[in-house]
């Protein structure tokens, strides 16, 4: 089977991955990669309407629902978007997927990582990111970023935002190979070198 290449960009939020993912796109485009941008939750279809319950329900919402909504984006996401998209031997760029489910559900809400480890496993049906960048920045700097307009997750405090963070930082040590770390308090042109670097080693 022929085989693209498949890289996560996951951080915190507001640490400025949307702005390196897309400049990482254009960067591959405009050397005649052919590309697949896209997220989670709610790359398009399901997942958009999954997105919406996620980020704007207002009732609430218990850990174990939104974990399962969020992994119900990713087995749909996986089957029916990035899956086929790697069998045609596209470079998949997704803005958040299963270390997201780590970081905020895991380490954030307090729920079992082994449990998560198991689940993302089933939702991923042996799909894993050949690259993982990890966009590392202090909590107040990335919260002052996403400023007054919040939704649900962004809503849920510092110290949530803090465990987040170590969880990205302690997922990096133990698997160093995949998740590499980059300083996301950098310029933005300083932080595109640093991917492209990582990007160019595979
Ligand atoms: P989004 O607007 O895409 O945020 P960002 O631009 O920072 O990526 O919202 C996604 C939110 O959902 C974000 O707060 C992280 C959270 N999330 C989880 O809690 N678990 C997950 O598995 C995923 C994929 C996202």
């Amino acid at each position: 089977m022929q085989r693209g290449l498949f890289i996560t960009f996951e951080g915190a939020d507001g640490c400025g991955k949307t702005t390196q993912i897309k400049l990482l796109d254009e960067y591959l485009r405009a050397r005649g990669k052919s590309t697949l941008l896209t997220r989670e939750p709610g790359a398009k279809g399901l997942g958009v309407k999954l997105r919406e319950i996620l980020l704007n329900y207002e009732g609430p919402v218990s850990p174990n629902c939104e974990s399962f909504l969020f992994l119900a984006d990713r087995a749909q996401h996986i089957d029916c978007i990035i899956k086929p998209a790697l069998e045609e031997g596209k470079i998949v760029l997704c803005d958040r997927h299963t270390d997201s489910t780590v970081a905020y559900q895991g380490y954030g809400r307090g729920l079992d990582i082994k449990q998560i480890n198991m689940l993302n496993n089933i939702a991923v049906n042996g799909i894993k990111p050949d690259l993982t960048i990890v966009f590392d920045i202090d909590i107040q700097t990335s919260l002052a970023r996403v400023g007054n307009e919040k939704d649900r997750m962004e809503s849920a405090g510092i110290d949530f935002f803090n465990r987040v963070r170590n969880g990205y930082l302690e997922i990096a040590e133990k698997e160093p190979e995949r998740v590499k770390i980059i300083n996301a308090s950098d310029t933005i042109d300083n932080i595109h070198k640093k991917v492209v670097e990582l990007v160019e080693k595979l």
